[in-house]
């Protein structure tokens, strides 16, 4: 298996990340970091996401259709992961809160606690429903809606890009796997009553106040002025004239 990600590796990935995917940062702007270390966990992630191969050296690598099949995708990984020890690909016993053994009450509270730890760690990048956002330098954390549960578990393992790390002292794998269930739990809530403005925060919902709050009371303020009384006069003054 490590032999066929080899060769795999040869042709899609090689001309950035160097013939032992040692890395090349070469003068002419052909770029690909260090695959020593990475560990399975970014092979896989990076590779179910599509985000490599990369097609152009850019300012984010998007995620999009993969390239390579499943085999393909297991072979490429054992290939990185025999590069040098790194973090390995999750298993449904670390990423599924199900799996724990909680009993109900043990596994509401791990939602709430989830919810908490979503919040102090991720929301400043991926918004308070995980719907994404803008990051400096026109980058952007993407939306956390149709991510699966195994790459949510390997986005806070390695760390894409501008993403930090979350490791396992950081956020115990319980933890990661309370925040990945909070999040399944906010896809399955439903929208209570009135538009949900995208879900965007503080900023579309300050514009939808501005806009129908502020317009409708300044549409009022001219509905009273023009049936005032004072109103009235000028106009029947204006017809005594003519
Ligand atoms: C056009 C150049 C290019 C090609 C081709 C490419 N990569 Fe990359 N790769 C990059 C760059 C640049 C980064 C760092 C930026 C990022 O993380 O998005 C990267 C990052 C990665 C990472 C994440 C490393 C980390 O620290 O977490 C992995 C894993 C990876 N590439 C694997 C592959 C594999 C496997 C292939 C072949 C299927 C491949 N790459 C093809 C340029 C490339
Ligand atoms: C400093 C900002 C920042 C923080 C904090 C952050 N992220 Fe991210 N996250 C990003 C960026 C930027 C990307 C996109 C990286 C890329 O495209 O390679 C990303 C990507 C992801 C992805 C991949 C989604 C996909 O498209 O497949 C997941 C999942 C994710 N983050 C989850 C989390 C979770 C869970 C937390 C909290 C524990 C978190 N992130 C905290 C910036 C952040």
């Amino acid at each position: 298996m490590i032999q066929e990600g080899r060769e795999l590796f040869l042709v899609g990935c090689s001309f950035c990340h160097g013939q032992n995917g040692e890395g090349i940062n070469s003068d002419d702007g052909q770029y690909g970091p260090s695959l020593v270390g990475v560990g399975g966990a970014a092979a896989d992630f990076q590779l179910t996401t599509g985000r490599m191969p990369m097609q152009t050296p850019g300012q984010q690598a998007p995620s999009k259709t993969p390239v390579y099949s499943q085999d393909e995708i297991a072979a490429l990984t054992a290939y990185i992961s025999s590069l040098g020890a790194g973090p390995d690909v999750p298993t449904a016993a670390q990423y599924d809160i199900d799996k724990y053994g909680l009993s109900a009450d043990e596994r509401r509270q791990a939602v709430v606690d989830g919810g908490q730890l979503f919040l102090t760690n991720c929301t400043a990048c991926h918004n308070f429903d995980g719907s994404g956002g803008a990051m400096p330098w026109g980058k952007y954390a993407p939306s956390l809606k149709s991510t699966s549960k195994k790459n949510l578990y390997q986005a806070m393992l390695t760390g894409p890009q501008q993403m930090p790390v979350f490791s396992d002292e950081v956020l115990t794998s319980k933890d990661k796997a309370s925040i990945i269930a909070y999040l399944d739990s906010i896809g399955e809530e439903p929208q209570h009553g009135g538009f949900g403005l995208g879900g965007l925060g503080p900023v579309s919902e300050g514009m939808f106040a501005w806009l129908f709050g502020i317009g409708g009371l300044v549409g009022f303020a001219y509905w009273i002025a023009a049936h005032s009384t004072r109103s009235t006069k000028t106009k029947s003054s204006e017809g005594t004239q003519a």
